[in-house]
């Protein structure tokens, strides 16, 4: 029995060796983003697929393919977003957190919306999984980052309320938070700050940044029929936060 994820951010830094992870794991992954890199990763293991989390349709669609091509879900890791920022509150425009809300935190409502219907209704549900990304933003202020600390703490809120609304069903949801990791996202991060990425790490007890497969060996965790019991919780993948 092969089981089968789906990942969004797939073309990312964590996303995508998270795809690389699952497929060592013996996974057939669904590997969804808004950016047409994700083509890259084609491969009998893999099924790129272009689209935008933000998109009740097109998330519909790839979970179709994907039910076409294996019959079945059973792990789903939300980790498609974007970061913004660089200005305090009250200098900032709504607009940046009507956007982030609804890129980093209205998406993984919709993403479980799409999916866990379809791992419930499938062959195992005690073995499906739900697992988000959010972020050490999830759980303390940053600055110059509210929209994004705000939408990541959402994140939070939507795995926690998920989790109670599956208890019985043995599936089951989960949060990972990174923190400095080496990626895309950490580049444009260091630059709303306006500092080396290597002065990122500052915080992390561990002294240096976190690779992205680090993250995604987190995430693999979470998205294993063993690791049940991290359920409507945060696995902390940060390093060691100061
Ligand atoms: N890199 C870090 O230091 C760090 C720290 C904490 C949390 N995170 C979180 O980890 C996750 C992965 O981030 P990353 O660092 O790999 O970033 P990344 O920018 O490398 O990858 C994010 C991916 O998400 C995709 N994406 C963004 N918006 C999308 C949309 N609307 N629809 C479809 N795809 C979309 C992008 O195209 C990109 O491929 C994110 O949730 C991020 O918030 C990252």
């Amino acid at each position: 029995m092969t089981r089968v994820a789906l990942v969004t951010g797939a073309a990312g830094g964590i996303g995508r060796a998270t795809v690389a992870r699952l497929i060592d794991e013996g996974y057939a992954v669904t590997a969804y983003d808004r950016d047409g890199a994700v083509r890259d990763l084609d491969g009998p293991m893999v099924l790129p697929v272009v689209g935008d989390v933000r998109v009740r349709e097109e998330l519909d669609a790839a979970v179709a393919v994907t039910r076409e091509r294996h019959g079945r879900l059973d792990a789903v890791v939300a980790g498609a977003a974007v970061v913004a920022g660089g200005s305090r509150l009250w200098e900032t425009p709504v607009e940046q957190l009507d956007d982030l809300w609804a890129a980093d935190a209205r998406s993984v409502w919709l993403t479980a919306a799409a999916t866990v219907p379809v791992m419930l209704a499938g062959p195992d549900p005690a073995g499906c999984r739900f697992v988000a990304v959010a972020s050490a933003a999830g759980h303390r202020g940053l600055y110059g980052l509210t929209a994004y600390v705000a939408a990541k703490h959402a994140v939070v809120g939507i795995v926690r309320g998920l989790a109670a609304d599956l208890a019985g069903t043995g599936t089951t949801a989960a949060a990972v938070s990174p923190g400095s990791t080496r990626t895309p996202m950490l580049t444009r991060t260091a630059e709303l700050y306006d500092v080396p990425e290597s002065d990122l790490a500052a915080a992390q007890l561990l002294g240096r940044l976190l690779d992205p497969d680090e993250v995604a060996a987190a995430v693999a965790f979470c998205c294993s029929v063993a690791g049940a019991a991290v359920n409507g919780s945060v696995v902390h993948a940060d390093g060691g936060f100061r």
